[in-house]
């Protein structure tokens, strides 16, 4: 038999947090999945996991203007809210907040406070959208408050962005424990992101060889005399993608994101790369541990 499960929905602080509260006095543990919707199997691991390990697990989805750098961008993200929710529900999350931008940003033109977060606000993803994570450290912040769940559960697809919300979360004191989340791929090994149902069927099929590129890398990165050349090939294989412009693929530190110029047993790295594919923006990135 399946089980049926009941999904709140939360519009506002105002309902969220009485709800919250009277579970937690009950000695619930809260964990929460921050989304921007679009929800696919990757977002659904999160809350899977969360299920196993929290008593309440609530989901926010808030496209937040505040990280696109491009208003185009912003414009065409995919907003399929009734999809969102039947998944939420089949998934059995408990909690659904879903706040308006005046709920999340009172102040109308957002204020957002400047955070430290270092090197990790030059390179990389921040280098290619400038002010990208001052937009989610602020949001993150912001819905952390509202929420105050126990533990944080994010995808290790956007794994700059979970260095970024570690340092916010480090800077502001916040007592909460963050879960980094395996990437949950297509069958082709196509790293699922709501970004994907942009490409085109032959795009989406192209777009394989990006995480085929990273695994290949991996898999024969002792063949490589050095890493300078073993990023020399995977740039010649991403860019050999028709229709694609390559961002950049670099191989660095795990914990620092500094690029490395060896492989050091017993220091994990990460190979990240960011690619533009029949014009949609895509990153995936494979640990090296
Ligand atoms: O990863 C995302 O979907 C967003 O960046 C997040 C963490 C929900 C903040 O808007």
């Amino acid at each position: 038999m399946s089980e049926t499960f009941n999904l709140y929905l939360f519009k506002s602080e105002k309902q969220l947090t009485p709800f919250l509260q009277k579970e937690k006095k009950e000695g619930k543990k809260i964990g929460f999945v921050p989304t921007m919707g679009a929800l696919h199997r990757g977002h659904i691991s999160l809350i899977d996991k969360a299920k196993t390990e929290c008593d309440i697990v609530v989901c926010s989805i808030f496209v937040n203007p505040t990280q696109f750098n491009n208003a185009k961008d912003l414009e065409k993200y995919p907003r399929p809210i009734e999809h969102d929710m039947e998944m939420l529900l089949a998934a059995g999350c408990t909690v659904l907040y879903l706040p308006s931008s005046n709920e999340i940003y009172p102040e109308g033109k957002p204020l957002l406070k400047e955070y430290d977060l270092g090197y990790f606000d030059k390179v990389l993803e921040a280098a290619f959208r400038p002010g990208h994570f001052q937009g989610v450290a602020n949001v993150v912040f912001r819905l952390l408050k509202k929420v105050e769940s126990d533990i944080l559960y994010l995808g290790r697809k956007d794994f700059q962005q979970i260095q970024v919300i570690r340092k916010m979360i480090e800077i502001e004191k916040i007592p909460i424990l963050i879960e980094s989340c395996e990437i949950v791929r297509e069958a082709s090994g196509l790293a699922m992101s709501s970004r994907n149902v942009r490409l085109s069927e032959d795009a989406w099929h192209n777009a394989s060889v990006i995480s085929q590129t990273l695994f290949f890398l991996v898999e024969k990165r002792n063949e490589f005399n050095s890493i300078k050349t073993l990023r020399t090939e995977g740039i010649k294989r991403l860019k050999a993608i028709p229709d694609s412009i390559l961002e950049y693929l670099e191989v660095c530190d795990e914990e620092t994101l500094r690029p490395i110029e060896i492989f050091i047993e017993g220091k994990p790295s990460v190979i990240l790369t960011a690619i533009w594919v029949d014009g949609v923006r895509l990153i995936d990135n494979v640990l090296i541990s």
